[in-house]
């Protein structure tokens, strides 16, 4: 049984742009020139370094029958299922013995073969609706000799013209190393990369936004706006709300500018513990004295690893966490790290020492800032002698409400055309490249269409205390753009109770709502 809206999206017609209607007229051309990759990535990949990037073209081009296997990768993001009825849409009108094979749960399905062939009747199923449920995601890096085999025996096995990957930058990292490791190999099946991930920080020059951002944002925006109205009708009580986002804060940033809360910490601005915690308890005494105790503070789940002496302690607990117990951990920490540690909460310390994940990243989503920043201001309230006020703080995580909602319309579109453009890169043999469609913030048949070497993203890292290949996450820029907006208008919403209500994504109506995109794409 679906529900009501289920059974109207599973309807919604998706707009094409015209020149991805017909693919007997285009093809992918190499763009003049190659871009620079850096130095010491060259080393890591040096079948794949030398790529060009590709523009579609209209020219007349032949059409076959494809087998390509697709796997999502990664964390989910709204409009997943869209890539792949894109990608079956396309292979099915190249030719009637074209075949979909999906990889179950992520990259682990690649390395032990486990996949199933995808059928319409499923595809159709799932068509503007959320989730990774078709298939399955995972985080599995394939990194190992024994893996890399595998997955190109399995490919080869399963006789793929092409791998698509769906994922983030870790997944579309996996996705570089695999394409690199099939052409040195001598395997003709081609890797293609989608960029997928709510965080929205898998962008470039070239990439300007990953798919499943928009739809995570309208969904936070919409609860952080009917929180908003609770505390402005209540007043009495400071809601501390946590977003996701891993590492960069853009989550934070789009719903700021949506939703015009009282503070929203970013974490790039890299400023310490002591003062994020000053920084909120003077907002807290300050509304105080204005007779408002209460409020609303966005925090992104990026901001801990942000703050410097943090920054320090996770990287130094990373490299010990590698092979070491984690009870000697705590002893074997630089002095000024060991203490900080000690000063946490048990709670948080906990946190802290759990399991890292296959690429070497802190489970930063379990680890609760928001209640570490309710402690400490309580703390430091209590040594303010001028606060006579009253602070009753709750606390909120909005993370994986966002992940797999229903695609806004935006984003079924933006991965629809993602999912045609990644087909035709295997029909033309393309591979190591990723998808990229500029010019979203302009109507579809202004959108720009281009394949990119995933290995221009790339730089070098330390994970699990080794130095690895990458591809580098984008940070909020705090010289410009959506930034400098928010900037400019932070110090008067501390007082003033300048909320916005963006109110639910909208699938009816005007189209100035319908599909709207995100605000940092247009400033
Ligand atoms: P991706 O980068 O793989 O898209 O995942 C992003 C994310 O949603 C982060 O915002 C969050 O920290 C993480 O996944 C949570 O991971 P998990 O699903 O493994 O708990």
């Amino acid at each position: 049984m679906i529900s009501l809206l289920q059974k109207k999206r599973l309807e919604y017609r998706i707009e094409i742009p015209q020149s991805l209607r017909d693919f007997q007229n285009v093809c992918w051309q190499k763009k003049k020139g190659t871009l620079p990759v850096k130095e010491d990535v060259r080393n890591w990949f040096p079948k794949t370094c030398d790529q060009n990037s590709y523009e579609l073209v209209k020219r007349s081009s032949k059409n076959i029958s494809l087998r390509i296997g697709v796997v999502f990768s990664g964390g989910q993001a709204a409009g997943g299922h869209n890539v792949i009825a894109a990608i079956w849409d396309a292979i099915a009108q190249m030719g009637d013995n074209s075949q979909l094979i999906g990889f179950l749960d992520g990259p682990s399905g690649i390395v032990e073969n486990r996949c199933k062939e995808l059928r319409k009747e499923e595809i159709d199923g799932v068509r503007n609706l959320g989730g990774f449920d078709l298939i399955g995601s995972g985080r599995t890096k394939i990194e190992t000799p024994e893996q890399l085999k595998a997955a190109m025996k399995n490919c080869q096995g399963q006789k793929l013209d092409g791998l698509i990957v769906i994922g983030g930058d870790d997944s579309n990292t996996n996705a570089a190393i695999l394409a690199e490791y099939f052409v040195a190999s001598g395997c003709e099946t081609s890797v293609i990369g989608i960029p997928k991930t709510i965080d929205g920080d898998l962008q470039s020059q070239d990439i300007e936004m990953s798919f499943g951002f928009d739809s995570a944002c309208k969904t936070y925006a919409e609860m952080i706006g009917n929180i908003a109205r609770d505390a402005l009708s209540a007043k009495k009580y400071y809601h501390f709300i946590k977003l996701m986002g891993r590492s960069a804060s853009h989550i934070t940033l789009e719903c700021a500018l949506a939703t015009h809360p009282n503070l929203a910490l970013i974490g790039e601005e890299q400023k310490s513990l002591k003062t994020i915690i000053e920084e909120i308890t003077d907002l807290i005494c300050y509304r105080s004295s204005e007779g408002k105790e209460y409020g609303l503070i966005l925090i992104p789940e990026g901001l801990i690893e942000f703050i410097p002496e943090m920054k320090q302690m996770i990287q130094e607990i990373n490299c010990l966490m590698v092979d070491k117990s984690s009870e000697k951990i705590i002893e074997k920490l630089e002095k000024q790290s060991r203490a900080l540690f000690l000063t946490l909460p048990e709670s948080i310390q906990q946190q802290l020492l759990f399991d890292r994940d296959p690429h070497g990243n802190v489970a930063l989503s379990q680890i609760e800032t928001e209640h570490l920043l309710i402690d400490l201001v309580k703390k430091e309230l209590a040594q303010r002698n001028d606060y006579q006020g009253k602070f009753s703080p709750l606390s909120h995580f909005f993370g994986y409400e966002g992940r797999c909602c229903f695609p806004s319309n935006f984003d079924a579109k933006y991965c629809y055309s993602l999912g045609l453009l990644a087909a035709l890169a295997v029909r033309d043999k393309l591979t190591g490249v990723i998808c990229s469609i500029q010019n979203l913030k302009h109507s579809i048949e202004k959108w720009q269409f281009k394949m990119v070497p995933i290995v221009q993203l790339i730089h070098i890292e330390l994970r699990k205390g080794k130095r690895k290949p990458v591809i580098e996450k984008t940070l909020v820029n705090l010289r410009e753009g959506p930034y400098s907006q928010f900037a400019i208008m932070r110090k008067a919403l501390r007082l003033q109770d300048d909320y916005i209500y963006p109110g639910p994504m909208q699938f009816f109506g005007d189209f100035e709502i319908t599909d709207s995109i995100p605000r940092i794409l247009c400033l």
